[in-house]
């Protein structure tokens, strides 16, 4: 493989572990903090996890850990979607087992939840290792999105975990991922298996945080990446001076990627999905709020602009999030009956069996989205909004509102579109140094967690926004993030998403200057990110962080 001069260079960077973590596992102990309860239905969840449900908090600390370390053989797989940063959690997890017994085994197995069924897998050595630090992408054993929970299928996992004499398995992975992973912990423990089950928050999303979570590893290079290519689009826009940017973001439920993206780069507009649900808001209310931006602009002869729009913005407009609904239960039910329609008589199918109230949306929908959102969820039940063009729904309807209004005298200036989506670009992206420290760090977490005996838990490492050295690394029981939801038709245990607070800093910041950024042209540059240089340009974290971690 032809590598990069970058790459060679990032070889060389040291991820800073958190003061607390250094040195070898004698010098490690724990804190036992207080005993947990699930977010939401903990009756519910405590019965359906009474192995691992309410175990405490813990917080490792300097000291001296006299328990004789048993000899690990660790799996590790990496699940969901690429985010930049997953090679080293394995590099952290692989350099921690080592350090304490060079005899530790760590296997990684292939191309995400499935790898442990197949029984597919590589036993990692320095060298293979060592070609992966710092790197992006999740090339070092591939991902997938497999859901692991048939009984069967743990049966398999346990078979092959006895093969290998596995006393560990350690799922880096986001919301759904983890939910997998409280659901093995909790099998493994009721069969007595003697295998833990240890998580890793991953998602460039950044939905998966609470207090003790402060981010999802990902977001930060992620959200670097898109906002040098917005800033760049941005600068464009003011050389040019014609045309509206309808920029879509990657993040497929919360638009705290959106959110972030506003902050760095100032744009004309940014829709947070979380505001249109709780305005109850509909596609129209949201044409109208940019139309009037742009309607601005062109008195001032500003006809250019750059709207950001989340992702999942479809799913939360309440009118289409109640039709989804409907459709995920008929789609689990009936599915079958009408997969293999052709499109016409599968659109009279669906709309003979929708409620009144939601057959009305679904025929105000333009067809290619309704299409989209009657098709095939993925393994966990979520839509696969990254494939619904709503930057282009967006713009089409504004164009038709704006000659509607230039027709009313309301408006007079020129409307050229142009549109993008920035998803894949950032999910591979060499990571940031927050994301390679914070990442090197959960897996070294995740070490010190199986060393501990600990199952079920979630590796977290906090206070990121001060100095490494006061970094604080740890664990919490997964099940403390559940809450039963409906999932394909019926209701499971998952872990709750974290959406974008509309009373949290982040988005505050945003509301309190986003009128002067509509009318104004406040763009900022961001640039690409820097890894080496001033620490103020370098190791700045996302300002999503830095403004929560202010309150
Ligand atoms: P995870 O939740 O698994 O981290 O994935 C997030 C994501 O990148 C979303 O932002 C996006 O909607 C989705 O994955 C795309 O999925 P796919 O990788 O299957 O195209």
């Amino acid at each position: 493989m032809n590598l990069s001069p970058l790459q060679k260079a990032r070889y060389q960077y040291s991820p800073k572990l958190p003061g607390m973590l250094r040195g070898g596992i004698s010098e490690i102990s724990v804190k036992v903090g207080a005993p947990t309860e699930s977010v939401a239905d903990q009756a519910k969840i405590k019965a359906l996890f009474p192995n691992t449900y309410g175990k405490e908090e813990i917080t490792f600390v300097k000291g001296s850990n006299t328990s004789a370390a048993k000899k690990q053989v660790v799996g590790v797989i990496l699940s969901g979607g690429q985010a930049p940063g997953g090679h080293n959690v394995i590099c952290g997890l692989y350099d921690a087992i080592k350090a304490t017994d060079k005899n530790n085994v760590l296997l990684g197995f292939k191309g995400g939840p499935s790898g442990l069924i197949d029984d597919n897998y590589i036993e990692f050595t320095d060298e293979y290792i060592n070609a992966y630090r710092n790197t992006g992408g999740f090339d070092i054993i591939g991902s997938g999105r497999t859901k692991l929970e048939t009984e069967e299928q743990f049966k398999v996992v346990t078979e092959v975990a006895k093969k290998h004499g596995l006393t560990a398995i350690v799922i880096i992975g986001g919301d759904d991922s983890n939910t997998n992973a409280a659901v093995l912990a909790e099998y493994m423990a009721a069969h007595n298996t003697g295998v833990q089950v240890i998580g890793c928050p991953k998602t460039i999303d950044g939905d998966l945080k609470n207090e003790d979570i402060e981010a999802s590893f990902g977001f930060d290079t992620a959200t670097k990446t898109y906002s040098e290519l917005i800033g760049n689009i941005e600068r464009d826009c003011n050389s040019a001076r014609k045309y509206w940017h309808f920029i879509k973001l990657m993040g497929r439920s919360a638009s705290h990627i959106a959110l972030e993206c506003a902050l760095q780069c100032q744009p004309n507009i940014c829709i947070i999905s979380e505001e249109v649900e709780a305005k109850d808001q509909t596609l129209n209310d949201i044409v109208d709020q940019i139309c009037e931006a742009v309607a601005i602009r062109a008195e001032k002869g500003d006809n250019y602009g750059v709207v950001l729009v989340p992702e999942g913005l479809i799913e939360f407009i309440p009118a289409i999030g109640r039709l989804i609904d409907e459709l995920n239960d008929l789609l689990a039910e009936h599915g079958a009956e009408y997969k293999d329609l052709e499109a016409e008589e599968q659109r009279a199918y669906i709309l003979a069996h929708l409620s009144k109230e939601n057959a009305a949306t679904f025929e105000t929908l333009p067809e290619n989205v309704a299409h989209q959102l009657s098709l095939d969820r993925d393994p966990h039940g979520n839509v696969q909004v990254s494939l619904i063009e709503t930057e282009k729904l967006l713009s089409d309807m504004c164009e038709a509102q704006l000659a509607k209004w230039a027709k009313e005298g309301k408006y007079k200036g020129k409307f050229a579109t142009l549109h993008h989506f920035f998803g894949y670009e950032g999910r591979c992206a060499a990571p940031s140094n927050y994301d390679a420290d914070y990442c090197y760090a959960l897996g070294a977490s995740a070490a010190q967690l199986i060393a501990n005996g600990k199952t079920g838990y979630m590796a977290i490492v906090k206070n990121t926004t001060a100095s490494n050295d006061e970094w604080k690394a740890g664990g919490v029981p997964i099940t403390m993030m559940m809450n039963m939801e409906r999932r394909n038709g019926k209701m499971k245990p998952v872990i709750k998403k974290a959406l974008v607070k509309l009373d949290g800093n982040p988005f505050k910041t945003f509301q309190s200057l986003r009128g002067k950024w509509a009318k104004d042209t406040c763009y900022v540059y961001p640039g690409p990110i820097q890894y080496w240089g001033p620490a103020e340009v370098c190791d700045k974290t996302t300002m999503t962080l830095a403004l929560e971690n202010e309150k």
